[in-house]
């Protein structure tokens, strides 16, 4: 069944405290809740009570102190109803039982690694008691946790801790008293054999707040870089957006199984280990920049999703798109803004461009959904963040600072909308954004087609804008195109166009034209400076000028998107041929390599991105539009301008190598840019390699042998993996031997072998499911296994023979019944099947029919597999 957004009604109760009992026992924890509670004011009158429940035992249930019999309420497997609740306010009582060993969704109260923990987003509160499980019942809740001493000395609830002690017969227990008004999704709970590491933070209020990270007994050392993540995320939101902590603790807790990366829980943020933990020898530096953005992520919902939160799950980009642009703000601010926002577009353009492209679309704010826990999509977060990002980009940073700290004003202690966000920034500027809300609700990415024509007479340059998104009807979108003129020597900065104040455009007609003034000589335009806007470009320049932009323009964004175009261009163009003509490439190479010589060493980081080619899947998606995609002649075409880059720079990239190498001795630093050096350095080793394959296994069994941490030790061995031989086996072999008590390691080992480009992984993969380390119970050893394979090689998950698929349906199907949402993440691999040449679109469409036609689907894997088979 659909649930609408235009069926939203206010609930017809409300519950105003919460008394939560949990005992915990491995297989029986009792949990008993006092609800005190109340008919809504602008609910139905006299309504029957329905109270969202799933997989509970239901022990006792009273109302007002009186105990029901069964026949005073109704119960079926997800809703328990009172049919005439009182008038007034009333108390309820419900008692029931859980087993947190068999819960294997990892939704509601669950067991990991011995560890109890919860997740209630979006919808597994009701997994833990009867309850209204919506968004806009707001309560405060005193969480009494009790437990075995021994099994779990450590036990965490929201809020502040309010009383602990012993409970008789070796047990313990501890209250929890969270005052601020939250929706059950934020409820957590933790317990279990916990090590500490411990911080203080003082906030700009005069509040010390003490902090704590949580994780397995032996791993405190590798917390260290979490906790100060905490205190520097703490500080950046005060000082960015005037926002304090409100609680006196914040703890974090890492836990081994876990269906997403992290959750923010009031005051009780749980985390996917894989977020927390890192040391030099098992992390590497995109581990490091995640567990930052994510620690950064979660801490900042405490203001964007908790103190304000959603009405409904319509919602949901409110909350999140607009912690993710502030995710991405204070990693821009940390590290380097240029290199962050490459990343950024480079994570929008692999995820959520194919999903808007795909049978998947969905607009920012879904207006119908069948299974919620599908919608937490690249569009909800990452196109969800990059329309607060044009808002800023439109109507200025003070102006949107302003309407900021209005939103949150105006909408604190409240379950808000889109419209409650927008109404503060016209409140703020007296601007009428109904035209730009039309992001939230239009699904697709639009194409800005751009001609440019200069008059050397009048020392004018027109451009002239024309915006599409086929596919969906409606008037024009608000698009922020920041621009501007670049000549022969560089930036034309006495160029003038007087409707781009400040360099934004604001394209808001389906066509118009933007005339520069002043313009001394025929000059390229750089447009959508930094990525202003969630859209395709269609520009034609020529190689030349997009030369051009990369040697002179001011934006770095636009030097990496031109080298990027250039590159995109020649690999489809050789991807349609039979005989590709690698010198076509010399002008880009010997750009590439100006580029290195004269900027390499003062940025590096920058550097290793202006080398990296678009991906596969961005080549893929580019020719998806027009025709059909064979993954195959993708990978043959681009591996050919890497070999061409390869080959003649390869003077340049080992003196490189060299010049970037650490001095014997220097301690290890996670920093941004001893991250960028290592990256160029490891970019330089992967070109030098694809040219010269036996150089290549030397210099990476080199860096192998002689590594000190993880991010060297991967791109060795990386570098192996796509060299066949027996190096490679051996340097697998000897890494599963050096990490075996490292899952988070092994994982990485999972995922370097299942992305291997070669007809052999199939059968790699299908002996890797029986090693003894796999299990079909721990995300993220299925994920570094099976999500690798179908997201990271294209060319072996497309198999013609359809070999690819089938094994990722098996392992859909595999985990279907105990982890519905892990499976229905998997299936999202086929969302651009529609793209793919006949034959492989034919065998894709077999494996998701094998799928819809099994009996007893979940409803997460059913709701993916329907809408991924739909006609778009
Ligand atoms: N709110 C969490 C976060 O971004 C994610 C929760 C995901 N929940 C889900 N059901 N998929 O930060
Ligand atoms: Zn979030």
């Amino acid at each position: 069944t659909m649930i609408r957004l235009e069926d939203y009604r206010p609930s017809d109760y409300l519950i105003d405290r919460v008394e939560l009992d949990v005992r915990l026992h491995s297989r029986e924890t009792r949990i008993t809740a006092t609800l005190a509670m109340r008919p809504n004011p602008v609910g139905r009158a006299g309504a029957p009570l329905v109270l969202d429940g799933e997989d509970l035992t239901l022990v006792s249930l009273a109302l007002d102190g009186q105990p029901l019999c069964p026949d005073a309420y109704g119960l079926n497997a997800t809703s328990l109803t009172l049919p005439n609740p009182p008038s007034e306010s009333f108390t309820l009582r419900i008692e029931t039982q859980v087993n947190p060993t068999a819960n294997t969704r990892l939704m509601g109260l669950y067991r990991s690694n011995g560890v109890y923990c919860t997740q209630c987003e979006a919808d597994g509160f009701r997994r833990i008691t009867y309850f209204l499980d919506r968004p806009d019942v707001m309560a405060v809740y005193t969480t009494r946790i009790e437990a075995d001493l021994d099994e779990a000395p450590v036990l965490l609830g929201n809020g502040n801790p309010a009383d602990s002690g012993p409970a008789g017969d070796g047990r313990h227990y501890a209250i929890w008293h969270d005052p601020h008004p939250k929706p059950a999704y934020l409820f957590a709970l933790v317990g279990g054999r916990l090590d500490r590491v411990s911080g203080s933070f003082t906030t700009m209020e005069g509040r010390t707040v003490d902090l704590g990270i949580y994780v397995e007994p032996g791993q405190a050392a590798r917390a260290e870089y979490a906790l100060d993540a905490v205190i520097r995320s703490m500080a950046w939101d005060e000082q960015a957006f005037g926002r304090a902590y409100d609680l006196d603790v914040f703890n974090v807790v890492a836990v081994s199984d876990f269906n997403m990366g992290a959750m923010e829980n009031k005051g009780l943020n749980i985390f996917n280990d894989k977020f927390v933990l890192a040391s030099p020898e098992t992390a590497t530096d995109a581990d490091y920049a995640n567990i930052e953005a994510i620690i950064a992520h979660e801490y900042f919902h405490n203001w964007s999703g908790n103190r304000v939160t959603c009405r409904d799950w319509f919602q949901l980009c409110l909350k999140e798109g607009l912690t993710v642009f502030r995710d991405q703000e204070f990693s821009s601010d940390t590290r380097s803004r240029a290199v962050h926002r490459i990343s950024e577009v480079r994570t929008l353009r692999a995820r959520q461009f194919p999903e808007d492209a795909g049978p998947l679309a969905h607009p920012v704010r879904p207006n119908q959904y069948a299974e919620i826990n599908n919608f937490y999509t690249a569009t909800v977060y990452e196109k969800g963040a990059e329309i607060v990002r044009m808002l800023r980009t439109l109507i200025g940073g003070q102006a949107f600072r302003t309407g900021m700290d209005r939103y949150f004003a105006t909408c604190d202690g409240t379950a808000a909308t889109v419209e409650d966000f927008l109404a503060a920034f016209e409140a703020v500027t007296s601007r009428d954004l109904s035209a730009f809300a039309r992001w939230y609700e239009r699904p697709g990415t639009p194409t800005v087609s751009i001609t440019g024509d200069y008059d050397p007479e009048a020392k004018t340059y027109r451009i002239n804008f024309r915006q599409s998104l086929p596919g969906t009807e409606g008037p024009p979108l608000v698009i922020p195109v920041v621009l501007g003129l670049v000549g022969p020597e560089g930036a034309m900065d006495e160029a003038r166009a007087e409707r781009a104040p400040g360099g934004v455009f604001a394209l808001e007609q389906e066509t118009d034209t933007l005339t520069f003034s002043n313009v001394a000589a025929a000059p390229v335009p750089s447009l959508f400076r930094g990525f202003s806007a969630p859209v395709r470009v269609a520009f034609e320049a020529t190689d030349a000028q997009h030369l051009l932009l990369l040697r002179h323009d001011t934006d770095p964004f636009n030097r990496w998107q031109a080298a990027q175009s250039v590159g995109m261009r020649l690999v489809i163009r050789w991807a349609g041929s039979d005989s590709p003509e690698a010198a076509e490439a010399d002008a880009l190479v010997e750009a590439l390599g100006a580029f290195l010589d004269a900027e390499a060493l003062r940025d590096p980081a920058f550097a290793a991105l202006i080398l990296s080619l678009p991906s596969e899947g961005d080549i893929a998606n580019e020719i998806g539009i027009g025709s059909a995609v064979d993954p195959d002649a993708i990978r043959m075409a681009r591996e050919t301008l890497r070999r061409r880059i390869g080959e003649r720079l390869s003077d340049r990239l080992a003196q490189l190598r060299g010049d970037l190498a650490d001095r014997p001795g220097t301690p290890f630093s996670p920093d941004a840019a001893s991250a960028g050096r290592r990256a160029l350095r490891n970019a330089a080793l992967d070109l030098i390699a694809v040219a010269d394959p036996i150089a290549g296994v030397d210099l990476a069994g080199e860096q192998i042998a002689t590594a000190t941490n993880m991010t060297d030790r991967l791109a060795g061995l990386g570098v192996l993996a796509l060299i066949a031989g027996p190096q490679r086996e051996a340097a697998l072999k000897d890494f599963a031997e050096r990490f075996r008590s490292e899952p988070l390691v092994l994982d990485k080992w999972f995922a370097i072998q299942a992305t291997i480009p070669e007809s052999g992984t199939l059968e790699r993969i299908a002996a890797l499911r029986q090693h003894p380390t796999f299990s079909n119970t721990n995300p993220n050893r299925v994920r570094a296994l099976i999500g690798s394979f179908s997201s990271g090689n294209p060319t072996q998950f497309n198999r013609a023979d359809g070999a690819g698929y089938a094994l990722v349906t098996d392992a859909v199907l595999a985990l279907d019944q105990s982890n519905p949402q892990l499976a229905a993440r998997l299936l999202t691999a086929f969302g651009s099947w529609r793209m793919l040449e006949p034959n492989r679109r034919s065998v894709a469409h077999k494996a998701l029919d094998r799928i819809r036609s099994q009996t007893e689907l979940s409803r997460d894997v059913s709701d993916i597999v329907t809408r991924t088979l739909a006609e778009m």
